[in-house]
């Protein structure tokens, strides 16, 4: 039941809250435009969120790869590495906005052909999230024969993007 008196504070109330959402969505917008005016590299935390998914790319591979060299691989460490290769090359797509290349004042290893040929680049793309996906595939059979087959055709997918899309290490 409502009292007079809470019927009469209540706009008063309302008007409160009001007032701090519109000094949050203020104080929001400040804090943006003051993080891009300091900011003289654009974008940076996409290069380097970029950087950390193919470092971990490259960690998920090195775990198979290292596994498929001993008499009995444990399935138990690629199933999961082969998983995670498979959702990092997946977001891949995502990893590349524009203003995040070389000509845009970052300091990247990506190629400007990245963004000047987008077909190219997303062939590479697609390239190695086929063989990901038969990559998992073959990890969640248990299939250690195929694996070891498998992953020169993984290898590859990484170097043909590389060797056209990334500077020669
Ligand atoms: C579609 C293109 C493409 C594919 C496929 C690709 N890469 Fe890369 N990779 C790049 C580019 C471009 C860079 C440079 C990123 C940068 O410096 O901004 C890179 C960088 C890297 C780096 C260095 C990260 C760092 O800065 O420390 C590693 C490690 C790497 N890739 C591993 C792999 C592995 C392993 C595979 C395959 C399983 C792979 N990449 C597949 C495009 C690709």
């Amino acid at each position: 039941m409502k009292t007079p008196s809470q019927s009469v504070r209540w706009p008063h109330f309302r008007r409160g809250l009001m007032g701090v959402a519109l000094v949050v969505l203020i104080a929001g917008c400040n804090q943006q435009a003051a993080e891009q005016a300091t900011s003289d590299e654009p974008l940076p935390r996409a290069v380097s969120e970029r950087q950390e998914g193919f470092k971990a790319l490259g960690a998920a591979f090195k775990i198979i790869n290292d596994q498929l060299k001993t008499d009995s691989p444990d399935m138990a460490a690629i199933v999961p590495a082969a998983a995670q290769m498979n959702e990092l090359a997946g977001q891949i797509p995502t990893w590349f906005p524009a203003g995040t290349g070389p000509d845009d004042g970052v300091k990247t290893d990506a190629l400007a052909t990245v963004w000047s040929d987008p077909e190219g680049f997303s062939a590479a793309q697609t390239r190695l999230a086929e063989a990901t996906t038969r990559l998992q595939a073959l990890a969640t059979a248990g299939d250690a024969a195929g694996l070891r087959e498998h992953v020169k055709m993984v290898g590859a997918s990484c170097g043909g993007c590389h060797d056209n899309f990334r500077v020669k290490q």
